[in-house]
């Protein structure tokens, strides 16, 4: 039996994607985007709640549009984020820049633009004070509350890189009120994929408690992080549940609070994760004696996070789907090291070259995360609109076109030869 995730898109449909624009292409599903986005803002009826959407999850600019369509704001860890979503007429005002490690440059950059600027250390507090003095700004604090699917994406432990620690909140308050800046918001983000809702709840609680030491505040950002099952048999986390419990306490918190204040939260994942997929070719099946190993396409270069953080995809195959035998087998991504496994040990239809992979939940840090290592072009992307079509909204490079573009970008096309000292 090969897996029962359910594939989110009609295979026929998959298959003439993949004969028509060819493959590695990832295939997003505007329908199930724009559900999502409402489902969320449904979840906190009678509370001031909004939404901004994590950027990095996914960055193409249709995707940004659409999700911009359905009235979620964005957050943002870049400067090119920031310009991003400016560039494809976001209200600066709805867009939350989290600083990480920033630059001057990048700093003035967003000041100019008008965003709003979440500060995580004391030393770029001080900087944006001085330079700013009188103006407004958030911070991002550090809530020593551990989680995430991966110990690498666990952001919010006390040994993390981000945010101001907690015993130093008072001493960023006394910077922002020597400069008259006021600190607006305070922020956190305990991790991705957040494993338990209970940490979530006790983050929410770290957040409203340090907030009494910010006079000016206007919002509270609880971050992101809500997970998505990518195991047929995992449970999805209930965020109806969740909101409920969360509901309660910022409800009561409101009433003592004695002035409006907004709340945020920022999820990535769970607005893109499900709604996109990796389409590939099989192109090698071979007998390796102990396994049996099926050759595709792409690899790590363009989905990372089986060889990053161990993350487990469904892989389905979308042109065998009723042949009577499975065999086991190792997904085996084109990329030249032997940890280039798209999928372990994976019960699918008996496969031969030329049959088409689909690789679920890769619509969230799929793309963004992809490289052209060993020199490989990026996949392509296309989207199945609302209304049913569907449309490339990036590109796939030739071999030539990848090749060429890289000798010019190093100053070495045949015309170029000597530019580059
Ligand atoms: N807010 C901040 C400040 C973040 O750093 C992140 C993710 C998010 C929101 C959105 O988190 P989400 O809702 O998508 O879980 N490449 C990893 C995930 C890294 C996430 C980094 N920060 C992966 O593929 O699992």
């Amino acid at each position: 039996m090969q897996s029962n995730h359910p594939l989110p898109v009609d295979p026929d449909r998959l298959q003439a994607i993949a004969q028509k624009w060819g493959t590695p292409t990832y295939v997003y599903m505007e329908s199930m985007i724009r559900e999502r986005c409402r489902m969320l803002k449904t979840l906190f009826p009678d509370l001031p709640v909004s939404w901004l959407y994590a950027v990095k999850a996914n960055d193409n600019p249709h995707v940004i549009r659409i999700i911009a369509g359905e009235g979620l704001g964005f957050d943002t860890v870049s400067y090119e984020e920031v310009l991003l979503c400016l560039r494809l007429d976001t209200d600066p005002r709805d867009i939350f820049y989290t600083e990480n490690n920033m630059t001057d440059a990048e700093m003035h950059g967003a000041a100019r633009q008008g965003v709003v600027l979440n500060i995580g250390s004391l030393g770029r507090l001080k900087a944006f004070c001085s330079a700013y003095p009188g103006s407004e700004c958030s911070i991002r604090i550090k809530p020593d509350i551990s989680d995430g699917h991966h110990a690498k994406v666990d952001t919010g432990n006390q040994d993390s890189k981000f945010g101001i620690r907690m015993d130093l909140i008072a001493q960023a308050v006394a910077i922002a009120r020597d400069h008259g800046v006021r600190i607006r918001g305070i922020h956190a983000h305990i991790g991705s994929g957040i494993q338990e809702p209970e940490n979530l709840l006790a983050e929410i609680e770290v957040l409203l408690k340090s907030s009494s030491l910010l006079e000016d505040l206007a919002f509270i950002n609880f971050g992101g992080g809500i997970p998505i099952p990518y195991r047929a048999n995992e449970t999805p986390f209930d965020l109806q549940r969740f909101a409920q419990l969360a509901s309660g306490r910022l409800r009561d918190f409101l009433s003592t609070v004695g002035k409006p204040v907004t709340f945020f939260f920022e999820p990535g994942r769970w607005i893109v994760g499900p709604a996109g997929l990796l389409l590939t070719q099989v192109n090698t099946v071979k007998d390796q004696g102990r396994k049996k190993f099926i050759g595709t396409d792409t690899g790590f270069n363009h989905l990372l996070r089986p060889a990053l953080y161990d993350a487990y995809h469904e892989v389905v195959s979308i042109t065998a789907r009723e042949a009577k035998s499975t065999q086991t087998y190792h997904v085996a991504g084109n990329i030249c090291e032997s940890g280039d496994m798209l999928g372990l040990d994976r019960s699918l239809p008996e496969s031969k070259p030329g049959d088409y992979l689909a690789i679920l939940d890769a619509g969230a840090y799929g793309m963004t995360m992809a490289s052209q290592y060993n020199r490989r072009a990026l996949p392509a992307e296309v989207l199945i609109t609302s209304d049913g079509y569907h449309k490339t909204i990036r590109s796939r490079k030739s071999p030539e076109e990848t090749v060429d573009d890289f000798l010019r970008e190093t100053g070495l096309a045949a015309n170029q030869v000597g530019e580059v000292s």
